[in-house]
Formats: C-alpha cells, structure tokens, sequence
C-alpha cells in the first residue's frame, strides 16, 4: 500500500520512474489489437498503431509507462529477442491511446508478433499474452505480373437489361506442390464477391467479401493463411465470383447515375513458403479453367438468388476433377484503382434467429414469420424430387390481407428461388444476395414446410456489441431494441440507407450524428475508417463531395449537410476511440472542401446551396412523404449556414489536433464572425426573439451551435419548448437535420423531461409511434405506416438523430470529457430528473467498460458505476449537502476522495474502479 501511494504521488508529480522495480502481479494486460483489429493479417499501415486494455480488476489502474517488443517469430518473442522493436519503457499516461510502431522498417508480407508490459502505481506488470500481424503487399510492383482473369461476356442464359441476371462465375486451377510446405497465405480480390476454396474447404468465414468500394478508385484484397488447407501433391483451388456492386444490380439503365464497373473479375497470389527456405508464388492467369454453368444462375443484391442444385458440379473444387469442358479464363482488364489491405473485417453470419410463425395462405402457399425486421437471408432445409422449386419472396410487413407488403420496395423483386437436386435434405442460402425482411412468401416448398426448416441468419460486419441499454420505461427500452435491429442490418461494407428496395446506398446524411450514437452500442470504428477513404476517394478534382459514396449512385449536387457527414464521422471516430489519424489524414480533404463550397457558395456571409433542407419533416398529411406546408419547413440557406458554421467550429478543433498553420485557424474563425453575423441579420426576428419561420430547426441549430446572442438563448429556447408542448403536443416536429441536436439541446437547457416526453410518447410522431404500430427497427418517415410507399423503408436510422447520444450520455452519464478523447475521462451527470426511475447501460469503451446503473426513489439515489482502467470520472450527484453521500457504504468525507460543490450538485472524483454510491436530496 505504501508503495502504492508513494506510486499514486509520483504519479502526479510526475516521476514514475521510482516505480520501476515493483513487480505487479495483479495488472492484466488484454484485448491486444493492431490498428484496432485483432491479430490482422494483411495489413498496409507501414507505421500500425498498436493498443490494448488494462483487465479491470485492480482499483486505480493506470499505466504510467509501457514497453512493446515486436520480434520477427514468435520464437523470437518468447526469448525477448526483440528483432524488429523494442520500445524500451517509455512513459505515457495512456493519453495516445494508440502507440504507433516505431521499429525497423516493415516489408510487403512480413509478420510480426507483438507483446507489452506496463507500469502502473502498483509496480511492473507481467507480459501480455502475444499480438500477431502480418504485412499485405506494399508495392504495386508486387502485384504485377498477377493478372486479371475472368471473362468480359454474358453467357446465354444471363440478361444485360435493367433487371440484370448474371449467372455466377466459377474458377478453377490444379497444383502441384513438390515440397513441404511451411506457410501459405492467399492474397485475394474478387469482384464484386468471391467465396475461395482449397481442395474443397472454404477458406475463412467471411461472407459478402470483399467490403465494397469504388473499384476505379480502390480494390480491397483480403489475406488469408492457408496453410492447413494445403496438401502434398495435387491441390486444387476455386473461386465463386458474384455480381456484388461491380457488376450492378441495374444495368443499361439510368448510366448517368447508376455506376457500374464490368463483369466479375478476379486476381490473386498465393504465396508459398517451403520448409527449406523456399518460396513460390501461384499466380491467376490464363491456364484457369471458367464456366458460368454452375448452379447460381443469377444474382442480384436487389432482385436475389437463383439457385438450381441440379447443376452443382460435385468435385469442382477438389482436385481430379474433370474440367475439360469448361472455358479457359481470360485476361481482362483491371479495375483500376489501387489495391488495399481491407483493414476492416467485413461481413458474417452474425446471429440466427428462427421463425416465430409459419401460416398456410391459399393453396401451396405460405406466410413466414421471423417475428423481427431482419438483415440477412433464409436458410432453408428441404427435402423433395429433383426439378422442385421452392420461391421466396421477402417483405418488410404484411398487407391488410395478410399479404406480403411489396410496394416500398420499389422494383427490386427480391426473391431468391432453390431448385432441388432431389436426393435427401438440402440445405440452402443465397451466397451473393441479402434481403431486408420480417416476412417471406414461400410457394412450390415440397411437403409441410415447418418452423424447424427455417433459419434466419443475421448478416453484417464482425463487431463488437459495445453497449447495452435498459430503462424503467419500456417505450425507451422497445425504441432501442429497434435501433440495434436496424443498426446492424445497415451495415454493409459500409453504412447503407436501407437493406429492402432498390437503394441500399451508402448515404451520408443518415449518419451525421447516427454514426456518434451508433457508436455506443457497436465497435464500429474500423467500418467507419474505411468509409471516410470512400468519402475521400469519392472527391472530386475541385473538392465536391457527393451525397451518396462511394458514389455506385452519382449524386454531386453540392449541399452542406450530407457531405458534412465526412466531418462528423472523424470527429466521432476520434471523440470515442481518440483516432486521431482519421482526422490527420482527412484534413487536407475536408479544407479543400470547405473553400470550394466558400468559392462557389458564399453569398454574403450566407452558405446558400441546400438540396435536401430538413429532410423528412412530419408531412401535414399523413400520406406524404415531404411536408408541402411551408409552416413546417426550414430554410435552406438557414440550414446551409448554420451546418457550416457547425464544421467551421469543428475545423478549428482540427486544426489544432494535426497542428495546421495559424492561418488556417484565423480563416475558420473570420468565417465563422462573419458568418453568425449574417445568420443572425437575416433570420433574426429581434421582435419575437426567433429565427426565421420559427421552426423548432430554425431555433435549434443557432442554438446548438453557439450562434445565438447570450442574451437571447433563453427567449429563443423558450420558442423551441412552447412549440413542442403548445402546438405539437408534446411532439417531434423535425426531420433529419433538426432531429440531429434536439435531445441533447432540449436537456442542455434544463429541460430533459421534455425530452424525456418526446422519446416516450407512443402516439405520432416519434419514435414510440413506431414501436406502437409494430416497427421493430426504425422506420425512414414519421408517418412509416401511412406514407407514400416510393420512400417509406421501414428500416432506415436517419431519424434516430441524437436520440442514442441522449440515452447514453443525458439518461446514463455515458460521456467522455472533449479534451479526453477515447473515455480517458469520463463525465457522468445523468439528468436524473427526467421522470425516469431507473437506467442501466453498459458501454465497452477502448479502455474497457463503463456501467452506470441508476434508480430513484422517494428522494433516494442509488448508483452503481463502474470506470475502466487507464480512465478516470467526474460524477454529478444530485445531493444537497456531501453528508448524505455514500460511497461503498462510506460517508463521503472519510474515503479520501476529491468532491466540490457544483452549483445544485455535488462532483466526485472517481478513478478506475467500481463504485455504489446512495444519496438522497
Ligand atoms: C434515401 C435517404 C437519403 C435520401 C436523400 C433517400 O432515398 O433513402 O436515406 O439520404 O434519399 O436524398
């Protein structure tokens, strides 16, 4: 203990170096990870930045120094011949988060095996168990002489029209290995997806591979060790390649907008080392044999699978098969952008959900349930005569009738259709196709179909769920079910509007502020990562960056609030995982953004290009989709400026974070002057004391950003609060840009029980309306249930706005302190007042979890908390005096912790540790 504390002085003092010699034996070092992946291999980061966690446990954790050892074997590592760096001990508080590699430079497909120890108060930690990764290939002239194979023609029985079928392409070639092998790695592109098999065993369990891109811009490979797959002497490998987006769902139809890039396409290597030292590398070229003859007939992500088993090719993928009647591949041209690592994990099977019902509907016919609006596909079990075809179609809700529910879809046809062999069970599921779906239509099922011959598997990218959620208020808890379904289902590749009709485009509007909300129930930072490059990659020349990227559909309108997306992700990715390296790398991109939108649309201190205003307001008419009624609409330009304004802000922060010239932070601040200056000539009625028409947008954003005069923000406040409790009745009146800040505006202001009503109510609008009619994910309008069916998915989480912000950082006191990135310091000040009794929420953060769980009543507080290692927590209780303050049983004053008054509260000092703490007030 003694050490302990004199650790804690040194701590403070800043002499951590006395520590150096205790040993620790009760610090654990977990959760190693590679430019935050687990043991990736196939990495192009020559500089990875390395991290891990502190196992919770130990009271107070927080490192003071750390060592990392990279060897080149692991037998290497185990002897502490640290071969490629030894960092030495180097002090660090755990502020970078990420420690970049500082060792011998790192060559095209090197490995690296890695372990750490730190320094906490408690003395010197043991090693950490051993980190691996791997290097992909560095040098495009690696790849050179690694060809492009496929075939660039339709066959007979494909269709080049606006419902394009294309017939899968399946690949073959035989080896001959001589010699042992040691290693094998498959360094792997196929486009638009591929499945890859050695001697008939699939290789990894990614599905839908590779995460999709713009594949004139870049082309993801994946990597993957090989080696128990190989055999001596004959192997043989195979690839499956479907459509995905490169050969695209539309064809010859709508060129302008719908980008397509070709016929499928493939390039690999497989990279052989022998175990006397010797390597080779098999490359793809033109003695693989093709043919498109294989039992997936077409698919199509919007129109589905067809699937005829009765052309399955036993054996193709093992070797001694007979290929002499298939095509030989040929040379095709490249895609054209450049080959990456893909440094995000891609897509699995997540969860498998099974039918809640299965209902005869008329002869032959039959309505599935899953009982939730799912992401993914059906999995089938069959058995029946060959020639059988069992359909399925798929929908996101039934009609009146007991139908399926097909019009919000639009024209894509989604039906996936399995042809039986006929010679006992088949079991079957699309390999290149997802739907978004609660019900499927089965028709020509051989027999009874029953419950047990259905599987739901849940597809999206391999993630971590990081947070849980749980309140008194069973709306509050249904809303954020829905959020999670329709969260994950999103995700693919990349985040996409929706997973149903003929769009699933990747949108950035819908996820300016979802993604920072998002980002507390899922470890989605890798998944983000990759789609700011999209967003960057989908820059034009000049600095326009379009709505929708990649841009699979062309949309370089210009407009402020969905390219600002691009802005928001980093500043999320660095709020809740301290990435700094997203915003350094973006930064360039993101100014020379802002000057063209200044050059090109600046008027007087006005941003004046907005496209989609504040898209999806509650219509005046329950059957629209946009509000006519200029009552309920919010300026453009309005919007335009003042989201401006908002990245102007956030700039200067970047500034500051990858140390841009002064210059560059004097232009952000002129504008942003002048700019607030105009903003509030031009919408400030200084009679009524609101902006504009008075919307609650129109007050909202001036006011969530800072623009509204002091002396103003109360009078304009109260416009926002007599709107929602006057004249909507306690209700949401904004759409996706208002919706965005309104949560956590309305409890800034003191008025979170209002916010509180919002969330709760079950009658229309909000979000508790969705849950009341059904939803069980989030829907695209407020009016989900009676709208226009051309724009009515009923799985979009643009409208979720700050709503989970709100959950976890207003209900829980989930929040990291802005100048603490990644949870190093968290602030919990929950609005206890909101007229909830209780909220439990988890959070797994980069330093590992936070809980805050809560309960009230009569006067009485109880809160149990737990702050991770290497972080620590300021915690607002609502007490009137510290007296009444109980920390593990202990009246406040006698545990030694730091607290002061706060105006009506009392703050707490909390290091890492769990805590139960009781108040009354
Ligand atoms: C999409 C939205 C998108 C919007 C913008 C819709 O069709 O589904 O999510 O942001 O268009 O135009």
């Amino acid at each position: 203990m003694l050490i302990r504390t004199l650790c804690l002085v040194a701590y403070f003092i800043g002499l951590t170096a006395i520590c150096a010699t205790t040993e620790d034996p009760g610090t654990e070092i977990t959760g190693l990870r590679c430019e935050m992946l687990t043991d990736p291999l196939g990495i192009d980061v020559v500089h990875p930045r390395l991290s891990w966690r502190l196992k919770p446990g130990v009271p107070g954790a927080r490192r003071m120094a750390y060592r990392i050892m990279v060897a080149s074997t692991r037998e290497k590592l185990d002897r502490n011949e640290a071969d490629l760096w030894d960092s030495g001990r180097t002090e660090d508080r755990g502020t970078s988060w990420y420690i970049t590699y500082g060792g011998s430079p790192l060559q095209s497909k090197q490995q690296a095996w890695w372990k750490v120890k730190v320094w906490t108060a408690e003395g010197e930690s043991s090693w950490s168990d051993a980190g691996y990764w791997s290097m992909g290939i560095l040098n495009y002239a690696e790849w050179k002489s690694t060809r492009w194979i496929g075939m660039d023609k339709a066959f007979p029985w494909d269709s080049i029209s606006q419902f394009s079928r294309l017939s899968a392409r399946y690949l073959r070639k035989e080896i001959a290995l001589k010699k042992k092998v040691k290693q094998a790695r498959a360094y792997i592109m196929g486009l638009g997806m591929y499945e890859l098999y050695i001697n008939g065993n699939r290789i990894g369990d990614q599905v839908l591979a590779p995460v999709p891109t713009d594949y004139t811009k870049n082309v993801k490979y994946n990597v993957y060790d090989v080696t128990a797959a190989l055999q001596p002497g004959t192997n043989a490998l195979g690839t499956i390649l479907g459509n995905g987006r490169y050969f695209t769902m539309r064809q010859d139809y709508k060129p302008y907008k719908i980008k397509t890039f070709g016929f499928p396409k493939m390039a690999m290597q497989l990279d052989i080392e022998y175990t006397d030292g010797t390597h080779e590398i098999i490359k793809t070229d033109e003695s693989w044999k093709l043919t498109a003859d294989g039992p997936v007939r077409t698919n199509n992500e919007y129109d589905g699978e067809e699937y005829d088993a009765r052309k399955e090719m036993p054996g193709w993928n093992r070797p001694g098969y007979d290929d002499s009647h298939w095509l030989h591949a040929s040379y095709v041209q490249e895609p054209g952008g450049f080959y990456e690592a893909q440094m995000t994990p891609g897509m699995r099977v997540m969860e498998e959900i099974s039918p809640v019902s299965v209902k005869a509907r008329g002869k032959g016919k039959y309505i599935l349930d899953m009982g939730q609006n799912m992401v993914g596909w059906l999995q089938i079990r069959v058995s029946g005569n060959t020639g059988d075809r069992v359909t399925l179609r798929f929908s996101e809700s039934l009609t009146e009738e007991g139908e399926l529910y097909t019009e919000n879809l639009r024209d894509a046809r989604v039906t996936d259709v399995y042809t039986l062999k006929g010679n006992g069970e088949e079991t079957w599921h699309p390999t290149f196709v997802y739907h978004g779906f609660r019900y499927v239509e089965i028709t020509g099922f051989p027999g009874k179909p029953a419950l047990e011959n259905f599987r739901g598997q849940v597809v999206y990218d391999k993630m971590e769920t990081t947070g849980t959620f749980e309140s008194s208020d069973t709306t509050l808890n249904s809303i954020f079910k829905n959020a999670y379904w329709g969260i994950r289902g999103n995700y693919k590749g990349m985040p996409v509007d929706c997973p149903q009709r003929n769009e699933r485009q990747p949108w950035l509007g819908d996820r300016a502020t979802g993604a920072y909300g998002e980002s507390f129930v899922f470890g989605n930072a890798t998944l983000y990562a990759k789609w700011l490059d999209d967003i960057r990659n989908a820059q034009t020349p000049d600095g326009g960056i379009p709505d929708v990227a990649p841009a699979f559909w062309r949309y370089y309108g210009d407009n402020v609030t969905w390219p600002a997306t691009y802005f928001t992700v980093a500043d999320m990715l660095y709020s809740r995982y301290a990435d700094y390296r997203s915003i350094k790398e973006h930064y360039p991109f993101m100014k020379k953004w802002m000057r063209y939108m200044e050059a090109n649309y600046l008027r007087e201190g006005l941003m004046t290009k907005d496209k989609y205003g504040d898209w999806c307001v509650p219509p005046e008419s329950l059957e629209l989709i946009h509000a006519r009624d200029p009552a309920r609409k919010t300026d453009g330009t309005l919007i335009a400026t003042a989201y401006y304004v908002h990245l102007l802000q956030l700039m200067t922060k970047f500034a500051g974070i990858v140390g841009a010239p002064d210059e560059d932070v004097r232009h952000y601040r002129d504008r942003i002057t002048e700019m607030t200056e105009a903003f509030q000539q031009r919408y400030f009625n200084t009679d009524r004391q609101y902006y504009d028409n008075n919307t609650v947008t129109a007050n909202l954003l001036p006011l969530a950003f800072g623009m509204v005069p002091d002396n103003r923000s109360a009078q304009v406040f109260d416009h926002i609060v007599r709107t929602i409790e006057q004249t909507n009745n306690g209700h949401i009146s904004t759409g996706v840009i208002g919706t965005q800040f309104l949560m956590r505006t309305l409890t800034a202001y003191g008025r979170a029980d209002l916010a509180y009503r919002l969330a709760s109510t079950t009658t229309y609008p909000g979000w508790g309306y969705m849950v009341a009619n059904g939803a069980t994910t989030i829907w695209e309008l407020w009016n989900g249930n009676t709208a226009d069916p051309k724009m009515n998915s009923q799985n979009h989480v643009m409208l979720l706005g700050d709503l989970l912000i709100w959950y976890y950082e207003d209900l829980a006191g989930i929040k990291t302190d802005p100048s603490h990135p990644g949870f190093g310091k968290i602030i919990m000040n929950p609005a206890f007042g909101c007229g909830l009794d209780k909220v439990s929420a988890t959070y797994r953060s980069v330093r590992g979890p936070v809980v805050s769980n809560w309960s009230r009543k009569r006067g009485k507080l109880q809160w149990d908390i737990t702050i991770p290692p290497d972080a620590d927590a300021e915690i607002y209780l609502p007490a009137g005096s510290p007296d009444k303050v109980r920390v593990d049983g202990k009246k406040l004053h006698t545990t030694g912790m730091v607290y002061e008054s706060k105006g009506e509260k009392i703050m707490v000092k909390l290091a890492s540790g769990t805590y139960n703490i009781r108040t009354s007030y």
